[in-house]
This record gives structure tokens, sequence and C-alpha cells, in this order.
């Protein structure tokens, strides 16, 4: 699958304007501020129908349109999937969003699943460096392609809430009566919590070996990169060698932190156990990446997951996925920028590249099959 066409209508700073892609590479110049972040975001949006950049889709809007009903704020994206095209649409006018796929109403859950869409951008070094939340989002979105692991992170936020509201009336009014609800809640959430744990580690067991190959390609074999799956700071899982009796222990664990928080809990009215807890842990040469890697290093352990989730979608489940880097160069030396052209090279990926300094890659051995100049959100393609 790839995108052939996308047209921007009143989003951000981008002109209004139908912007050609090759299925291969595409390289995008621009200065700062002139709209490339934008025109990736615009193409994140139409697939995942949300930013990665804001909650709020107002910000999306053009600040200079008048008028957004007659005008509402579109991007198309015309996609090729086996012969045939696709036109999906996201668009928004002062008061509603909606999306729409050949036409017809869709929702954003649908489509989600269907254009697969991985992003590196500059935020995502925050996975690295920031709190365990960011490392669990970026694996939660990473494995929720999967329709089933969809429903599974779904159906645990929702029980975390219920579980933390019964908490909190049985904390207001302690009668036997809502402990009785509030330990029926923490049934189902020891139950969802290592679920949601056992796919997080089968998922990481699956993009191990592309990770920790990429890593090494990226940093020439002088160092090497695992991922961990971390509960609390007395246990850690290796997805390598996660088996049944491993999935008995953690089940064990849960329960066992249950017993331990359960008091505690009744107090604070939050829960203090559970997957929304857990962390994961990178590490090169079995150093936690956020204390011991330099800043290039983190950048390639993020890279190496991204390049991972391609492969391993490519190899496992049929399915290209269409890779977005925004500014993806800096703070790599000339020989990992070197290995990360020649991966791109040849993947067989469709790849949408921002740079504000186009020799990064025209020099090299990469041939862009598009080039695109971005000024003040006008797109004007380069001949090559
Ligand atoms: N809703 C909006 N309407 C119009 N213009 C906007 C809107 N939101 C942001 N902009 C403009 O878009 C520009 C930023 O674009 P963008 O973030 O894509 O830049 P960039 O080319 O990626 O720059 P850099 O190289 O610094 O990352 C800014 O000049 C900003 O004023
Ligand atoms: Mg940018």
């Amino acid at each position: 699958m790839s995108i052939q066409k996308i047209v921007s209508l009143n989003f951000r700073n981008l002109e209004s304007q139908e912007i050609e892609l090759s299925s291969g590479i595409n390289l995008f110049i621009g200065s700062n501020g002139m709209g490339k972040t934008n025109f990736l975001e615009a193409i994140y949006t139409a697939c995942h129908s949300s930013s990665f950049r804001t909650h709020q889709t107002q910000n999306l809007l053009n600040f200079r349109n008048e008028d957004f009903e007659l005008s509402p704020t579109k991007v198309q994206a015309i996609f090729k999937e086996d012969h045939v095209l696709r036109k999906l649409e996201w668009i928004q006018n002062s008061e509603k969003k909606w999306l729409q796929l050949d036409g017809k109403k869709i929702s954003a859950k649908k489509v989600k699943n269907k254009f697969p869409v991985i992003l590196f951008s500059p935020e995502s070094l925050r996975c690295i460096k920031e709190e365990a939340s960011k490392r669990r989002e970026l694996i939660d979105t990473a494995m929720s392609y999967e329709p089933r692991r969809q429903q599974l992170i779904t159906d645990f936020k929702k029980c975390l809430k219920q579980r933390n509201k019964a908490l909190k009336d049985y904390s207001k009014d302690p009668t036997e009566n809502l402990r009785s609800v509030a330990e029926q809640f923490s049934q189902v959430f020891i139950g969802l919590s290592f679920k949601l744990s056992h796919e997080r580690i089968l998922f990481l067991k699956d993009l191990r070996k592309a990770f920790e190959q990429a890593y090494k390609s990226l940093f020439v074999n002088c160092e090497s990169a695992c991922m961990n799956y971390k509960i609390n700071e007395e246990l850690s899982i290796n997805p390598q060698t996660y088996d049944l009796k491993e999935s008995q222990k953690l089940m064990e664990v849960l329960t066992e932190q249950y017993y331990k928080y359960c008091k505690i809990e009744y107090q604070t009215a939050f829960s203090l156990w559970g997957a929304h807890k857990h962390d994961i842990s990178f590490l090169v040469d079995e150093k936690d990446s956020k204390t011991y890697c330099s800043q290039g290093q983190q950048r390639g352990l993020i890279l190496s997951f991204k390049i991972a989730e391609v492969e391993t979608r490519i190899e496992q489940h049929n399915q290209t996925p269409i890779l977005l880097l925004d500014d993806v160069m800096s703070e790599l030396d000339k020989l990992r920028r070197q290995h990360l052209l020649e991966y791109l090279e040849n993947s067989s990926a469709q790849v949408v590249i921002t740079t504000t300094d186009e020799k990064e890659y025209i020099s090299g051995t990469l041939k862009p099959q598009k080039i695109y100049n971005i000024f003040n959100g006008k797109l004007t393609p380069i001949h090559t």
C-alpha cells in the first residue's frame, strides 16, 4: 500500500494544493517554520484521525481562513492498494470533524488499522527521556494496529477508571456493599492487567530481532541494544526468554501486588499497581538508556524501534506501512547517517522525509524519487 497523492485544503499554513508522491522515497526540503512538519502532520491526521502534535484539532485549521462552513479544512489521501485506488478524507469545519472513505463516512477506529503510518519526529525522543507513560504509549500505539490488541487497551483503560471510581466510592462511604463492588472490579483488573502485560511482552518479543538488528546496523556492531518489560524495581521480564513459567509468575506478582496494596488503595482511592504502572527499559550494553545514552544513541534506539515496527509488519503481517521521518538526521554522525540512508534505500516501505539540509540526502547513496521544496506552506516539485 502506498499514498499516491495528498490534497490539502486550509490545513495549518499549507497552501491548498495537490502533491503527488512516489511509492519509494519522497524528500521535502525547507527552512525552519516553512511547513514541513505540518505536511507530515496532514498525512498522519488523515490516517489516524488525530494529530501527533495536538489533541485540539482546532489548532490544525488555517487561522487565515475566514469561513470554515464554506471551505472546511480537508486532507485527502489517495492510496493505492492491490492496483485499486482508495480515497481517504479527513474533514473539519468550525464545529465538527469526520472521516470519509471513498465518499462514505467511516469511523476513526476502522481507518486506524487500514492505512498504516509510522512516524519518527523529534518528539519521539521523549519516549526515552521522559516518564514511563511515554514508553507505554509508544508500545500501545505500535501494537494497536491489531484490532484485538486495540480492544484490550480500551477495555483496560475503562476498567482502570471504573476501579478507581469504586475505590473512591468506598473510601468516602466504607460499607460492605461498596467494598464488594471494588473487589469485583479488582478481580477484572488483575485479569486485564495480566492480559495487557502479556500482549505487550509478546509484541516486544516479535519486534526484538528486527530492533536489535536495526540498532546494530546503525551503530555498526559496536554495541548491543535490547528491550525489557519492567513490572517494578524487582521484576523485569526479558521478552526473549518469556515462556509459560514466566507468564505464571507475572500473574502471581500481579495478585501479590493486589493483596499488598489493597488496604492503602482503599485510602488513596487510586490503583497503585497494574499495567498502567509498568515500563519498558531500553538497554544499551545492558545499561539503562535513559541515564546512560547520548542524544545520538537515544535517537538511534527510537529509530530502531520504528524500523523494527516497519519490518515486523512487512514480514509477519504482509502489510507495508508508510514511514514518516521528520528531521531524522540531527544528532546522527556521518557514519550513522550513511547506514540509515542504506536502510531507506533498500526498504520496500514508502518513505516521506523532511529536512532543512538537502545535502544530507542528495549527495549520499539515496535516490529520492520525488523531491519538493517547501516555502511558506507552498510545495514545489524539484526535477531530479
Ligand atoms: N493553524 C495554523 N494556521 C496557519 N499557520 C500555522 C498554523 N499552525 C502553525 N502555523 C504556522 O506553521 C509554521 C510551522 O510549520 P512547521 O512546524 O511545519 O515548520 P517546519 O518546516 O517543520 O519547521 P522546522 O524546520 O523548524 O521544524 C509556523 O510558521 C506557524 O506559524
Ligand atoms: Mg518541523
